[in-house]
């Protein structure tokens, strides 16, 4: 079979290839738990569900413009004022189905093969094989403090002749670090002064706790002409709990949204008309199930950090935002697939492996889950990794005994 040198270029999404597992230890009936996850369980907001069938009664279900529907584009414009304190154009607006499609046409109409994209570790899984769907070359940096954080001096190590963008996920997947405004401060300005694209993905921004903020981009952009390079990505999936309606965003400078528009029309062209009516409904609707699931969140995360700063061992930064945890576990064991793996098998608990997000020995684990979930995931977990745990554990009516060391 002939495949193209891209097509062998790309690996299997860990994430979703986990989740598959998950699925199918759960139709057998074992007593699977997942810690791996990366949606909120709660229910999508009554205003979409509400505007979304209003739309399929009519039984006038259209294609959309490639760019997305005129009122949609008024959504965000609407929800980039509110949220980021700047008022674009239809035309600095494409409305994509979900934010990484949104990303990917950023980064195909920018993109030309061999450029190099910087991007901090950890990072969202997706980034570097996107970058290598574009035949360009991911570069992703890990921040020398050993922090989650990076500073202009890690970033600017790795800028070359060849850097054509810069991608910033704050809140992070899979860290939960919200990086300081002064960092997104500078690095706007680098960006602008190098012309370098800076794409913003903010898809988590309405996730944080303990009264932290996240930096707006626009603060610092002196120019967002058509010489602009600020790229922001956002989307419903994660704050109003809608992953499954596929609708997400990029504001960006006219001619570049044009271009991502014609590469769009051309995929997939726009987004379902019904999922857009749907996002429209969240968005302009009451704000009621974003607060209530940052509440429900900001209590589990309580939960599980107090549960991982018990476990004698495991180096944890608490999360600022987001829905995970990033804790190092490599004083257990430094091969986090191995550890991952190891946790699945034996007390059938799922975690993300670190090492899919640049970081090995390291272990992302939800808490977008149930707080049972979390308190029986963890303890499964200790008394697997534990040496000095007892040798029997009932999961149910099912006994486990140690077989290892
Ligand atoms: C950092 C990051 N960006 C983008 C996305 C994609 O969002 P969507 O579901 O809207 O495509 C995800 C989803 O997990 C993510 O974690």
């Amino acid at each position: 079979m002939s495949i193209s040198i891209i097509g062998r270029s790309i690996n299997e999404s860990a994430t979703l290839k986990l989740n598959e597992t998950f699925a199918i230890l759960k139709a057998k009936g074992e007593p699977v738990i997942h810690l791996g996850g990366g949606e909120p369980k709660s229910k999508a907001p009554l205003d979409a569900i509400t505007a979304l069938s209003s739309h399929i009664n009519s039984g006038e279900v259209r294609y959309a413009p490639a760019d997305g529907s005129i009122d949609m584009k008024k959504a965000v414009i609407r929800y980039t004022l509110e949220n980021y304190n700047r008022l674009v154009e239809p035309k600095n607006v494409i409305v994509s189905s979900g934010a990484k499609q949104a990303l990917m046409v950023a980064l195909q109409a920018i993109l030309n093969p061999q450029d190099e994209v910087i991007f901090p570790a950890p990072y969202w899984v997706s980034y570097p094989e996107m970058v290598k769907l574009c035949g360009a070359i991911p570069v992703p940096v890990v921040p020398e403090d050993g922090t989650f954080t990076p500073s202009m001096n890690d970033i600017e190590q790795n800028v070359t002749s060849y850097t054509k963008a810069i991608i910033i996920n704050s809140p992070n997947n899979p860290s939960g670090a919200v990086y300081p405004e002064s960092f997104i401060a500078e690095i706007v300005q680098f960006c602008e002064k190098k012309g370098i694209y800076l794409i913003m993905d903010d898809i988590y921004h309405k996730l944080v706790y303990n009264g932290i903020k996240v930096a707006n981009a626009f603060d610092f952009v002196k120019d967002f002409s058509d010489n602009s390079k600020l790229i922001i990505i956002n989307g419903v999936s994660k704050g109003y709990a809608m992953t499954g309606f596929r609708i997400g965003w990029g504001i960006a400078n006219k001619k570049l949204i044009e271009v991502m528009s014609n590469i769009q029309g051309h995929q997939t062209s726009g987004p379902s008309i019904l999922l857009q009516k749907a996002a429209i409904g969240a968005i302009n609707g009451v704000q009621s199930s974003t607060n209530a699931l940052k509440t429900t969140l900001e209590n589990n995360r309580k939960i599980l950090v107090e549960q991982l700063n018990a476990f004698s061992g495991i180096h944890l930064l608490p999360p600022d935002g987001t829905f995970y945890t990033f804790a190092d576990f490599s004083a257990y064991e430094k091969d986090s697939t191995k550890l991952s793996k190891f946790l699945l098998d034996k007390v059938r608990v799922l975690t993300m492996p670190g090492k899919e997000f640049g970081m090995d020995g390291f272990l992302r684990i939800s808490f977008c889950g149930s707080i049972k979930d979390i308190n029986e995931g963890i303890e499964r977990m200790k008394w697997a990794i534990d040496p000095d745990s007892p040798n029997e554990l009932y999961i149910g009516e099912r006994k486990l005994v140690r077989d290892w060391r």
